[in-house]
């Protein structure tokens, strides 16, 4: 079973992926009740005629009992211009919802999906005590996949002809496209970029979310879906490779912090954690966004 705590506009989207794709039994949890209830009814409509998956609402905490997975995009409010903004009642709400994991289904692989990403897997891992290769918070896969259309739209080529565009560290302010990685059509990207497109993008992938504001969408596909592929990746028994944060302790010279790195993710939860080679520029950089999470772990 698959619980996701939060039936908002990205849980609903989570668990509508998951029951049309018939993966697993899925469950919403909301303090509102009445909220999950109404969105598995809808969302029970997309289930396949030959599944056997279901999807159910509460806000009883005690279902989740004997979930594989847990998913937490739960949030206490709206945040308008940094997602740090409400990081201290994110944070309380994160302790709870660890105290109810570690209660009910202290074995299921968590993945966290409310903001800020970082400080809150960090905090959840440290509550339950989880082995930090069962908490997963995803976001560098979305700031990827837009790094990647941003690149698409300036070339004007398919997004299949860009390879390894990765983005790291803090999912906010200070994440960190590697640039130094990417290659279209073979070559590598610094040979047909100068250092001002690349401040560009880096400032367009750093403000997606607000600019989807402004146009009066919001964050909620493109989160749902790559937060389905790791669920399908553990599912299945498959392998996939993705920046994701998790503790750190020692790799890229850091601990005591969360922060996107480049994963290998399977049944198990992180199989992997992989060292790329990154240029002194994006190192430092690297640096300064693990210093800017750890500042704001450190406030708390
Ligand atoms: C996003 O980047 C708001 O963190 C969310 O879409």
């Amino acid at each position: 079973m698959i619980s996701i705590v939060g039936s908002g506009k990205v849980g609903s989207a989570i668990a509508f992926l998951c029951v049309s794709n018939s993966l697993d039994d899925v469950l919403l949890v909301n303090r509102t009740k009445d909220k999950a209830i109404g969105k598995a009814l809808d969302i029970s409509n997309a289930i396949p005629e030959n599944s056997n998956v279901s999807i159910h609402g509460t806000d009883d905490f005690s279902k989740i009992t004997g979930s594989d997975i847990v998913v937490i995009t739960a949030s206490t409010g709206i945040y308008l211009k940094s997602r740090t903004e409400l990081m201290d009642a994110q944070v309380k709400m994160i302790q709870e919802i660890a105290n109810q994991i570690k209660k009910y289904c202290p074995f299921a692989i968590v993945l966290i999906v409310s903001n800020p990403l970082d400080v809150l897997t960090f905090v959840f891992q440290k509550e339950t005590q989880l082995s930090r290769n069962k908490v997963i918070g995803i976001a560098s896969s979305l700031d990827s996949s837009r790094f990647r259309y941003l690149l698409s739209e300036k070339f004007r080529i398919k997004q299949s002809q860009i390879i390894d565009a990765l983005v790291l560290g803090e999912h906010g302010d200070s994440m960190v496209p590697i640039f130094s990685r990417v290659k279209i059509n073979e070559k590598n990207i610094l040979e047909i970029i100068d250092e001002a497109e690349k401040q560009t993008i880096s400032t367009e992938i750093r403000d997606y979310w607000k600019s989807l504001r402004i146009l009066g969408s919001r964050s909620q596909f493109g989160i749902a879906k790559n937060t389905f592929d790791v669920i399908r990746t553990i599912i299945k028994n498959d392998e996939l490779i993705i920046p994701a944060s998790i503790v750190l302790n020692g790799e890229y010279g850091e601990k005591d912090i969360s922060m996107g790195i480049p994963i290998k993710i399977n049944k198990a939860g992180v199989k992997e954690i992989i060292e790329i080679k990154l240029n002194e520029s994006e190192s430092n950089l690297l640096k300064i966004s693990a210093q800017t999470i750890r500042d704001y772990i450190k406030s708390l």
